[in-house]
């Protein structure tokens, strides 16, 4: 499998997700705390990967460099969201506003991505390259979802 179509199965669970909270009735607390608890693990997690295994290969690339750096801006703004979505300030009507936003945010985010930076990188990186890079992405999803576990129960102590 190519860097491309595994990101693209990564993007379909994160769409999968936003579309799951977004059904959800304003009752529904507790399904919506662990679906987005879930959002937010995978978006962090695939992000940090990805900029780290795809992202930073490609910055070598003059031609692509700019897009590169525009998608890693729209992580930035993605993860900031998430963040404020974790705070208990925001709750009810407001908390699902943002969460629009956030949903909106990462549905642009994706489509860019699979289309632009996509196009972009095949021009510049090889078949068998872009084969090595979905292993790579594999191996730093894992250590990356270890990393989220030490920050996460620091945190907390
Ligand atoms: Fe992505
Ligand atoms: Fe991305």
């Amino acid at each position: 499998m190519s860097i491309y179509a595994y990101l693209k199965e990564d993007h379909q669970k994160i769409k999968h997700l936003l579309g799951e909270i977004d059904a959800l009735g304003p009752e529904e607390t507790a399904e919506r705390s662990e679906l987005f608890n879930r959002l937010k693990a995978t978006v962090v997690v695939h992000s940090k990967a990805e900029e780290k295994v795809f992202y930073d290969p490609l910055k070598a690339a003059a031609d692509v460099q700019e897009e590169v750096e525009h998608g890693q801006e729209e992580h930035q703004e993605a993860e900031a969201m998430l963040e404020e979505l974790t705070s208990s300030e925001l709750v009810g009507a407001a908390w699902f506003q943002k969460f629009q936003s956030l949903k909106e945010a990462l549905e642009h985010h994706i489509d860019e991505e699979e289309s632009d930076i996509f196009s972009d990188a095949k021009k510049v990186v090889n078949h068998n390259v872009a084969e090595e890079m979905e292993e790579n992405m594999r191996q730093e999803k894992l250590y990356q979802v270890a990393e989220q576990s030490i920050a996460k129960r620091e945190h907390l102590a």
